[in-house]
């Protein structure tokens, strides 16, 4: 299908008129505006298997490492893609969010793969064949191995390099995309330095130290696990990035809705000479105020913060938590999309949300209770295009391993069989209603 036919398909938005305020206020309070985007999220890395041309894959394995265990096979994403997309039409979603494997399609420097572009695209068609919304995520963390080893996103060149691997998939990929995303939660690498205890981040920078040997590199950076020296040039790098990424997108695609998908949490002030504002001016108001320039802004999830005038605070006693010890706070999603979309003023696509949990009924419970304030911000007239819930399947949760589960499915990684929880079940039901009941 060439592009043409694509767009008149999909009847694809460009960067105005993505939502419609008047119709969400107007609208029944449980019901969602029509062409609303229900989706379930996964990323290359997490889900595929065998990246083995990726920075990440070598951190797995150098020593010492911080990672549990290796990634290995994964979901064998990579291979059982279609069945995925048929789960995610099964399940009554009409949207799918996955990523982009810069280490397949360039595992060197310059050396394009027209194979590994073609595999991305089948992928894009096989959601247009399913009537999903494909929105791709360019760069969900993980980087060719080679540009790690180069110093990565601290490196003058790397927002060219990733700009130049951006025009080299938008011009593969991009007439069937519905929404773009440059980079996911570029945000956070200035977050860790706050939140990874000193002990972390030494082992962060004796993990990187290993994978610079095993590569003979004078300086190894990855943007999942940073060395805390490399944390201030990353940030400038990676706003740059962006940037560069999205134009060089929009250059291929001008009417593709490009944006940048941030990690945000629900920030709110205890007491006062509460730390919350600097907080929000340190982490998020550079990025916010990048976003500005976008179509629109993803926004990610998964806790709400309290600050009080001498730090976090922690979660009340007897507070539900999930298997990472946090608090479970539905109303989270809600405070965090009513403030980037106060501080960057686009539409918000909620790319990422959920709860890792090895109990299903919690997150059962945790849709509709997140999904009501959302409903209800909407209403004040925030402008929501879509919910993406974190993650299709059970997969890879980074240094943790296989042992947190995000999962709308579950995985058997031995089989490789994907198996629906009933969690999948109650947001397929919203989704087919389009409402909450
Ligand atoms: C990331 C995902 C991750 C999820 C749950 C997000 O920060 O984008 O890759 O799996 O959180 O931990």
């Amino acid at each position: 299908m060439d592009r043409r036919t694509f767009l008149a398909a999909t009847g694809a938005a460009g960067a105005a008129g993505l939502f419609d305020p008047a119709m969400a206020a107007a609208a029944d309070s449980r019901r969602f505006p029509q062409g609303f985007l229900w989706g379930a999220a996964t990323a290359g890395h997490q889900i595929e298997g065998n990246n083995v041309a990726s920075d990440v894959w070598l951190l797995e394995q150098v020593k010492p490492t911080l990672f549990a265990e290796p990634s290995g096979d994964a979901g064998n994403g990579f291979a059982l893609w279609p069945g995925d997309l048929d789960l995610v039409h099964a399940l009554g979603l009409n949207t799918y969010r996955f990523s982009l494997e810069w280490a397949r399609i360039e595992p060197e420097p310059g050396q394009f793969s027209l194979a590994m572009l073609d595999h991305y695209q089948a992928i894009v068609e096989g959601c247009r064949a399913r009537n999903l919304t494909p929105v791709v995520t360019f760069n969900h963390f993980t980087t060719p191995r080679w540009f790690a080893a180069q110093g990565g996103w601290t490196h003058p060149d790397s927002p060219a390099r990733f700009a130049r691997f951006c025009d080299r998939a938008a011009r593969h990929l991009a007439a069937g995309i519905g929404y773009a995303t440059t980079l996911n939660e570029p945000n956070t690498v200035a977050i860790m330095q706050e939140v990874f205890p000193p002990p972390m981040l030494a082992a962060a920078r004796a993990m990187n130290a290993a994978a610079a040997r095993a590569c003979n590199a004078a300086h190894f950076a990855n943007a999942v696990v940073p060395d805390p020296g490399d944390i201030a040039v990353l940030q400038e790098n990676l706003v740059a990035g962006h940037r560069q990424g999205r134009a060089a997108i929009k250059a291929v695609r001008g009417d593709l809705p490009v944006g940048v998908s941030l990690a945000v949490s629900d920030d709110q002030a205890e007491g006062p000479g509460s730390l919350r504002d600097a907080r929000r001016k340190a982490f998020y108001e550079p990025w916010l105020t990048v976003a500005r320039e976008d179509d629109f802004l993803g926004v990610q999830n998964y806790a709400r913060a309290r600050w009080n005038d001498r730090g976090l605070v922690p979660p009340l006693a007897g507070a539900p938590r999930n298997a990472m010890g946090q608090e479970i706070y539905p109303a989270s999603l809600a405070g965090a999309v009513r403030h980037a979309h106060a501080v960057s003023g686009v539409p918000i696509l909620v790319t990422e949300h959920g709860v890792g949990t090895p109990d299903d009924a919690v997150r059962a419970a945790f849709i509709p209770a997140s999904l009501a304030p959302l409903r209800a911000a909407m209403a004040d007239g925030v402008p929501v295009l879509g919910y993406i819930h974190w993650s299709l399947i059970d997969n890879f949760e980074w240094i943790f391993g296989y042992g947190p589960k995000f999962g709308l499915c579950s995985l058997d990684r031995t089989t490789f069989e994907r198996r629906p929880k009933p969690s999948a079940g109650v947001l397929g039901a919203i989704a087919r209603r389009n409402g909450l009941d």
